[in-house]
């Protein structure tokens, strides 16, 4: 073995002797002497040594001194003393300061076995110094682990009763360290159900010395349940250490997923119902049109006591009543032409409350909660009653035997999250329209079906078109419709309407006219022939001059060659070649004062993808009967100039 030694000696023959010594007992030696305490603290600090040997006393230096600068450089090195002469008291003296041994200087064969000695003191010194440090360590660790509040932690006897646990443990189940010293159990913590596991549970920790991990309900302190995921292991013999981590958020997750692939499903679906109904309502708006004007010109006809004016009222009534399906079919469809204008909705539903009273009847209360100032949105506001109306008469329905049927608005601010948990809807500011009754509610597979056409649960009165009509005119108007039901547990829609962003006040509709007569020349466009013969006949006989055209090319032409006033484009929108819009525009180049209506059963696709027309232009939607084509033109010709022309 080779010894590297630190000599404390002002004899350079000493030195000498001790080499000599310590090479006989068969070691290799590398040996520096001091004989100052700077030279000795420069070795130590320079190198490092197995053993310091120190003479006692030397003319500059000593052993006392030699030691102090061992120890201030704070290195775990044997010291051993070597001396001439020494008294019992210096001996003592000097293994109090801290020598390891203390040899004469005639007796040195004890020196090597005193070196080895104290090497392998040190060595042990050493590892258990190591091991101190590791388990050191190892606590810091599993105090980090269990006071990360990552999982809940908790150590248990056999028995059940609950020794101790992490925060995040007492956190999850609510609890604090007085409960751990009360007596907490198992019992307190598992739902009673789950008393059947306690034995599987020790059965498993037995022989396996581990059991699951499971996912379970905890009980927290005040009732409620709590999903976690649960493992146990044994901890000696009649110990057990739970690990126990909380799954609340993640089953949140889970379910919102859930929730939201169902709504998207749904949306799907009643996408494709929307394009379905949209196509069939369109081809029946314009036979429609037919049917009802026809009947309508031929009761007008007839005399009174002609006998075939019984059914042609019929007719005429079937018609009525076809074209207000078609009319929700379309609203379903988000093909209608909304006409939407800036409105307070506070102030429409005010407007509306009277109205409301009364359909609801005396053993419904109507609270309304409308804060005073909001901001506008931009919503049809025929529409928008249609809306309300429908969801206050289901909620009538709900309600047979009495109840409350609240109606709030408020301003809200819709964030990312909200966006996420809800399909369809868009973040920003909104006014948030809420329909609460305490009535019946539904079962969630009548909840998942209540949007689609013709659901209903309504064996005499119900179409099933309301809540259909509802979705289409708050999806087309930008937004979204939210309910929540329980059997027996009442209703809640929830509307968001995107906030106006400080649109000019919409120009208001003029004032319906009585007479609605003219004489005035109007260019008529309109591809169907049917159609077209039909307005034709009908404008002839309230005195107006008709022009008419079966495509909008024909229109320019007509318009080119005649020399005389037109004072009105009376265009389909949805035309083959040049639609209705681009008519109007190539026609007022020349005539600056034509003004334009016009007419569709369906929206062309410009507006659809807009969802909207203009405020100011003038459109009739189709079907129309002799009175609405008529009204409709006078108010276009009487409209003050620069409102509702193009
Ligand atoms: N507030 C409510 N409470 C309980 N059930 C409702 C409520 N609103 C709607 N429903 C259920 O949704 C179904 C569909 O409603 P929807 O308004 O579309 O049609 P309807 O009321 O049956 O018929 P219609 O509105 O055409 O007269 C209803 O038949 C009813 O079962
Ligand atoms: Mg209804």
């Amino acid at each position: 073995m080779k010894l590297r030694v630190l000599l404390a000696e002002d004899s350079v023959s000493d030195a000498k002797l001790v080499t000599h010594v310590i090479e006989r007992a068969g070691h290799e030696v590398v040996l520096l002497r001091v004989d100052t305490a700077a030279d000795m603290a420069a070795a130590l600090a320079s190198e490092s040594w197995d053993v310091v040997i120190s003479d006692w006393s030397m003319p500059s230096f000593g052993a006392i001194e030699a030691l102090t600068t061992l120890k201030q450089s704070g290195l775990d090195i044997p010291f051993i003393i070597v001396s001439g002469t020494i008294g019992e008291e210096t001996a003592v003296e000097a293994m109090r300061a801290g020598a390891q041994d203390f040899l004469l200087k005639d007796r040195l064969a004890r020196l090597v076995p005193a070196i080895e000695r104290e090497l392998r003191e040190r060595e042990s010194r050493e590892s258990e110094r190591r091991a101190v440090e590791a388990l050191r360590q190892s606590e810091r660790r599993f105090a980090r682990l269990a006071e990360s509040g990552i999982v809940g932690i908790a150590t248990a006897d056999l028995a059940g009763h609950i020794v101790d646990a992490n925060e995040a443990y007492l956190r999850l189940i609510g609890r604090t360290r007085a409960d751990l010293d009360a007596g907490l159990t198992w019992a307190h913590v598992n739902p009673p159900e789950l008393g059947w596991r306690d034995a599987i549970t020790l059965e498993c920790l037995r022989s396996t010395g581990v059991a699951g991990p499971w996912e379970q309900e905890i009980l927290h302190r005040d009732g409620t349940r709590i999903p976690v995921l649960v493992g146990v292991a044994m901890l000696g013999a009649n110990e057990s250490i739970s690990f126990i981590a909380d799954l609340t958020e993640r089953k949140r997750a889970e379910s919102k997923l859930r929730e939201s692939e169902a709504h998207l499903r749904q949306a799907q679906k009643l996408e494709a119902i929307g394009s379905l109904a949209g196509g069939v309502a369109h081809d029946f708006n314009n036979l429609l049109s037919v049917i009802l004007s026809y009947s309508a010109l031929g009761l007008e006809i007839l005399p009174e006591d002609h006998p075939l004016r019984g059914d042609l009222g019929e007719i005429y009534r079937a018609g009525q009543r076809a074209s207000d399906l078609t009319r929700q079919l379309l609203a379903f469809s988000r093909r209608q032409v909304l006409q939407p204008r800036l409105v307070d909705l506070g102030e429409a539903i005010t407007a509306m409350s009277k109205m409301l009273r009364r359909l609801l009847g005396e053993d419904i209360e109507l609270t309304l909660d409308l804060p005073p100032t909001l901001p506008k949105v931009k919503v049809d506001p025929g529409q928008f009653e249609q809306v309300v109306m429908n969801l206050a008469v289901n909620a009538r329905d709900a309600m047979s035997t009495g109840g409350t049927l609240a109606i709030a608005l408020a301003d809200v601010m819709l964030d990312d999250r909200w966006v996420t948990d809800h399909v369809g809807a868009k973040a920003g500011r909104h006014v948030r329209l809420t329909v609460v009754d305490d009535g019946c509610g539904m079962d969630p597979a009548t909840l998942s079906r209540i949007f689609e056409p013709f659901f209903t649960t309504k064996e005499v009165r119900g179409t099933g078109l309301g809540l259909s009509t509802v979705m289409g005119i708050v999806q087309q108007s930008g937004g979204t419709i939210w309910v929540s039901s329980r059997l027996g547990a009442g209703t809640t829609f929830e509307i968001h309407l995107p906030v106006a962003n400080g649109d000019a006040a919409a120009v208001l509709p003029a004032e319906p006219t009585t007479d609605v007569g003219g004489t005035e020349t109007i260019l008529l466009v309109e591809d169907d022939p049917q159609v077209r013969t039909l307005a034709r006949t009908i404008l002839r006989r309230y005195g107006y001059h008709v022009l008419e055209a079966q495509s909008g090319g024909d229109a320019v032409l007509i318009g080119e060659k005649y020399a005389a006033e037109i004072a009105l484009l009376l265009t389909d929108v949805v035309m083959p070649r040049v639609s209705g819009r681009e008519l109007a525009e190539r026609l007022s180049i020349a005539r600056p004062s034509l003004r334009t209506l016009y007419m569709s059963g369906y929206t062309d696709d410009e507006v659809v993808r807009r969802g909207v027309l203009e405020a100011d232009v003038a459109f009739l939607q189709k079907p129309f009967t002799a009175q609405t084509l008529a009204r409709a033109v006078r108010d276009t010709l009487d409209a003050p100039p620069g409102a509702k022309t193009r």
